[in-house]
């Protein structure tokens, strides 16, 4: 099979992670018979500086046709994050209709939680957040601006569509994981209109799941059972500002952000999905080559068995657990391996060595 990626490795440690990834992929696609032709986009803050765009206008149907999208990451100091942002990865989020963002939380073999006494078996789940309306809508503006009448308004958006079908992903994903459960992230006591919608689609869906196991937690207390009970949870399905705020906290507990991976996915595949590590542009270690790249690794894997590529996907999991397993790790975690230093130890056991 030949695959057609686009690749936008973006800025800061983006820059530097993505390209170790592709190494990667090289390597697997040498050993497992398919091929990978990659075409980079400078689609960045940089081509905001020169352009005045972070894309091009027809930036979007311009990987309109590829089989996915492999992103680094985006964000500036210089160019506002809402500019940056709103200029480059959420629009192609919403266009490709990625709906569904998907993100591991994983304690891998050999990594310290900074929880006392936790292992692999109490920290694996994952969070399936609503990727494309909820908290992160454009309905709204400012009012009166600069005057003591100023007013500015953000709407939340829950459409019925938007929920259920990250509902049905949810309870799909949940009943094929030998825990079957599902928890939900939610906040009807604070927020009047929107969450008790949620929770009332919640409930209608795990009508339709008898087979999956659900509870439901209020956002303040979920944050909190996610550091000391992280083994109660096996998939938890969260508003996009929800997702967002856990699949951070879900990371720190399994280590550090640097290994957290995520999916943007298309299920329906109208449109390529889009795989991405989960943290930015980390301005405050780019340019040092010390960024972790396991969640640019495990967004490749996600990517690899998103395609149907599901030995090499296998395989590439096998090798980040065998890496980390041996305490190879970049300074995020303890170590001292430099992000190259950590690929080439990844690449040495993919070929056996
Ligand atoms: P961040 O994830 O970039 O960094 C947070 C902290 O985690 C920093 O101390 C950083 O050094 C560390 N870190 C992150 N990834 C790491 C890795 N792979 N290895 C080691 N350490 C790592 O989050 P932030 O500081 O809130 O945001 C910085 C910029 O990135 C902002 O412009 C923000 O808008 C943007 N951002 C982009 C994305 C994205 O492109 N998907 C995600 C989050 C933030
Ligand atoms: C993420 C990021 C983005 C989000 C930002 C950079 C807009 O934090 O992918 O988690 O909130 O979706
Ligand atoms: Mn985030």
């Amino acid at each position: 099979m030949t695959y057609n990626v686009a690749l936008i490795p973006g800025d800061g440690i983006g820059k530097e992670v993505v390209p170790e990834a592709v190494k990667i992929i090289k390597a697997l696609s040498k050993q497992h018979g398919f091929e990978m032709i990659f075409t980079e986009f400078p689609y960045s803050c940089e081509n905001y500086f020169k352009t005045g765009r972070m894309m091009p206008e027809d930036g979007i149907e311009k990987l309109r046709n590829f089989d996915a999208i492999f992103l680094g990451a985006v964000g500036d100091f210089q160019v506002p994050d809402h500019v940056s942002l709103w200029g480059l990865l959420i629009p192609i989020r919403r266009q490709m209709q990625q709906y569904v963002n998907v993100r591991p939380v994983k304690l891998l073999p050999g990594i310290q939680s900074p929880l006392a006494n936790r292992t692999s078996d109490d920290i694996d789940f994952v969070v399936v957040r609503e990727n494309n309306e909820g908290e992160y809508s454009q309905i709204g503006g400012r009012m009166y601006e600069g005057t003591d009448l100023e007013m500015v308004v953000q709407e939340t958006v829950f459409t019925r569509k938007g929920v259920d079908r990250i509902m049905r992903y949810a309870f799909e994903l949940a009943r094929k994981r030998p825990r079957k459960h599902l928890s939900s992230a939610t906040k009807s006591n604070g927020i009047i209109h929107t969450m008790p919608y949620w929770d009332e689609r919640f409930k209608a869906f795990s009508k339709q799941y008898p087979d999956v196991k659900t509870d439901q937690f209020h956002i303040d207390i979920l944050t909190a059972h996610f550091v000391q009970h992280p083994d109660w949870f096996d998939v938890v399905v969260g508003s996009n500002l929800f997702g967002d705020i856990l699949s951070d906290l879900g990371p720190a507990i399994a280590g550090s952000i640097g290994i957290a991976a995520s999916a943007n996915l298309n299920p329906e595949k109208k449109f390529p999905s889009m795989f991405e590590p989960v943290h930015g542009s980390a301005p405050d270690i780019a340019g040092k080559g010390i960024a972790n790249p396991i969640g640019t690794f495990w967004s490749a894997q996600m990517m690899l068995d998103f395609l149907g590529e599901k030995k090499a996907a296998t395989l590439l999991m096998q090798a980040l657990e065998a890496v980390t397993a041996n305490h190879i790790f970049t300074p995020d975690l303890g170590g001292n391996a430099t992000t190259k230093e950590f690929t080439e130890a990844v690449l040495n056991n993919l070929n056996g060595n």
